[in-house]
């Protein structure tokens, strides 16, 4: 694992664009895994600047997003969906077939994250961005989820749920997600973990110290061959 250790929100999300916009550079045909949540906001932004500035071409870019609520109406401004239209999507020329989302809209919740694992296994994922939650899950992996988990229907816990809060427009938040499995996530060929902040310190403890284990599914990510974590100081204690 490698450690690139920032100053503030603002270094994290330039050198996570830095990256990105090399590796789209060097091969502009990249499929790409992004996540939602405050996290990466910055970094969005970032890429949406050079985008502008003809820094970076999305042209070619293939996405898979992490995660979605289920049920969840694309429409839904607490949507994901409309979360990484509203943030990104909308605002560089990436190709709307190449993006590709979990549709929490789907009445065959099983028969869609079967198509999404096969679809990912034919395009596999170059670069994930993840972030991490307070407890510890990526993606929507609750603490308990296998180290070779697929992409599946989960159970928010409670702790996920408030935490969410804080991005949620309106509403309840659903209890259930689609999300991509531990397993899928793992198989990225690259993955690029992005924290901040003192309240993801426990999690980022158990990353870097911590055994490996399915209490803090972030663990897991140690065993990647090629992991990057860009963390600020408040989040490395
Ligand atoms: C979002 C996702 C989640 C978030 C995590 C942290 O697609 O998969 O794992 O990365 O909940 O959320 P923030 O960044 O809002 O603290």
């Amino acid at each position: 694992m490698k450690l690139v250790k920032v100053k503030n929100y603002k270094e994290l999300s330039r050198k996570a664009s830095d990256i990105l916009i090399n590796e789209i550079s060097k091969k502009p045909n990249l499929v790409l895994g992004f996540a939602t949540g405050e996290t990466p906001l910055g970094l969005y932004k970032e890429l949406v600047m050079a985008y502008k500035k003809r820094k970076v071409d999305f042209s070619k870019i293939k996405s898979f997003n992490l995660d979605e609520y289920y049920p969840m109406k694309k429409r839904d401004k607490n949507s994901y969906y409309f979360f990484m239209h509203n943030n990104l999507f909308d605002k560089v020329n990436l190709n709307k077939f190449n993006i590709n989302f979990l549709n929490g809209e789907t009445k065959d919740a099983e028969k869609e994250c079967k198509n999404y694992e096969r679809k990912i296994k034919k395009n596999p994922i170059d670069i994930q961005i993840l972030g991490v939650g307070v407890n510890g899950h990526i993606g929507f992996d609750e603490p308990g989820s296998r180290e070779d988990s697929k992409t599946r229907l989960v159970r928010l816990t409670d702790s996920t749920i408030e935490s969410n809060f804080k991005i949620f427009k309106h509403g309840k938040i659903p209890d259930k997600a689609l999300t991509m499995g531990i397993g899928t996530i793992m198989a990225s060929k690259k993955i690029i973990l992005l924290a901040n902040g003192r309240a993801k310190k426990e999690a980022i403890r158990h990353l870097i110290k911590g055994p490996v284990t399915e209490r803090w599914p972030v663990s897991y990510l140690r065993k990647h061959k090629d992991m990057v974590l860009i963390a600020d100081k408040a989040c490395l204690g």
